[in-house]
């Protein structure tokens, strides 16, 4: 994997910079149009949730290059409280805050492939991959 990028994510500010730089990467990789504003709103989305529910963490953006198989994979890590039911907080509606709870499933259906992987006090990781059409 190359062209490697690091957001540390601990304001408003840096949620905008990640959405901005990976934007840009995306741009850069060739996709197009709606794709565009796609891999931004999953990105300010996992943004937004590290800075409402975990403080602060990082997200890292990578192209992937498997020759006839081109992506952009986005990574967002905390070290915030975890989410005790991780299939529960995947629900559309549901938020332990005051948001609306559409994030992280909004953010798994705009995007090719979604993870999650949470610990409760250690943290939580999200990976997500576009591929390029
Ligand atoms: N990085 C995180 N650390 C801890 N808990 C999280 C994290 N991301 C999400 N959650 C938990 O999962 C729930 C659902 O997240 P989701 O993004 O779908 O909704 P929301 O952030 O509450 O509201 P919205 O994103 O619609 O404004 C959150 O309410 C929170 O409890
Ligand atoms: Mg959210």
């Amino acid at each position: 994997m190359v062209h490697e990028s690091r957001v540390a994510i601990d304001s408003a500010a840096d949620v905008v910079a990640a959405r901005q730089k990976g934007r840009a990467l995306a741009m850069k990789l060739g996709f197009e149009g709606s794709d565009l504003t796609v891999i931004a709103t999953a990105i300010s989305e996992i943004a937004r949730n590290i800075l409402q529910h975990a403080e602060r963490g990082e997200i890292f953006l990578a192209v992937i290059d498997h020759g006839s198989k081109q992506g952009i994979f986005i990574t967002a890590r905390d070290e915030g409280p975890g989410i005790p039911d991780v299939a529960r907080a995947m629900q559309y509606g549901y938020s332990t805050g005051k948001g609306l709870g559409v994030g992280l499933p909004g953010a798994k259906w705009l995007m090719d492939e979604f993870t999650i992987d949470s610990k409760v006090g250690k943290g939580t990781t999200v990976a997500m991959k576009k591929w390029l059409r």
